[in-house]
């Protein structure tokens, strides 16, 4: 394998080629991934928040990795659609989904770079877990457009991921074209990969000044948002309205019970 060393002193890098880092991180530390989510125990935990949110219908799972979500996501849906541009983690995503569901026909991965790819249809939901935080700013305003055109009419977003607190975790860089991290994978081998750390209540007027219904709530060191897109007409949105979020600035703050 290619030994990555960081270059933080490079004036000139792009957003693409931080994200193609990112994406070699990914791919090279595949068979790692999962060692997170059995060391630590609020992160299994965190995984049970799934069974609380407004999951239905055909799922469109985002970055959906070894498939830590899949199944859960899959008990809830009418079928899933999960997309990640690695090969290695939808390797592993396969082989999880199939132990816990059988080999459900309900269940599509496809292998995609979440830059280029369009959905080709709508969904009830669009989900994604700790995705966001590896969208560069600049591309936010886009990637919300696309999740917007992939929601069916009363469908929504729900997303989850870490919050500033968890950069302390992290060796954050600068210099770089978007807030950045470094991580090493156990063979010494260093990637920078994009790390944005949203704040709830910044995530939320953000947006809500796009004209999305959201609600993000703090669990512990991470976020659980929950969003519905305006709708096109720019009319009160369409269905569900007893369960949807609000379409207000006030994230629900409190911690986890
Ligand atoms: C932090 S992991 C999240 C995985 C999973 N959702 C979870 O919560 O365990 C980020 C995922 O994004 C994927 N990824 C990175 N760049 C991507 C891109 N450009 N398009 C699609 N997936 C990408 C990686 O392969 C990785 O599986």
């Amino acid at each position: 394998m290619t030994h990555m060393t960081p270059m933080t002193h490079m004036t000139h890098m792009d957003d693409d080629a931080l994200l193609a880092e990112q994406v070699a991180y990914y791919r090279a530390g595949a068979a790692e991934y999962d060692r997170p989510y059995a060391e630590r125990e609020e992160l299994r935990e965190l995984l049970t928040v799934v069974d609380e949110l407004p999951v239905r219908g055909d799922v469109l799972e985002l970055a959906c990795g070894t498939g830590q979500w899949t199944p859960r996501l899959a008990a809830r849906a009418r079928s899933v659609t999960a997309v990640d541009v690695a090969g290695e983690v939808l390797a592993l995503a396969r082989a999880r989904t199939a132990s816990h569901t059988g080999a459900s026909p309900t269940v599509e991965f496809v292998q995609a770079d979440l830059f280029e790819w369009q959905p080709p249809r709508r969904y009830d939901t669009v989900f994604f877990a700790f995705w966001l935080s590896h969208v560069p700013p600049r591309r936010l305003p886009g990637f919300w457009n696309t999740v917007a055109a992939a929601l069916a009419p009363g469908g929504k977003a729900i997303f989850i991921d870490d919050g500033p607190a968890v950069a302390e975790e992290e060796e954050v860089l600068t210099g770089l074209p978007a807030p950045a991290a470094l991580r090493q994978l156990g063979d010494g081998s260093q990637y920078r990969i994009v790390k944005v750390f949203h704040d709830a209540r910044a995530l939320t007027d953000d947006l809500a000044a796009r004209g999305w219904s959201v609600r993000v709530r703090r669990v512990a060191g991470n976020f659980v948002g929950v969003a519905e897109p305006p709708p096109p007409d720019g009319g009160a949105p369409t269905a569900g309205r007893g369960a949807a979020p609000s379409r207000r600035r006030d994230p629900d703050t409190s911690p986890p019970a």
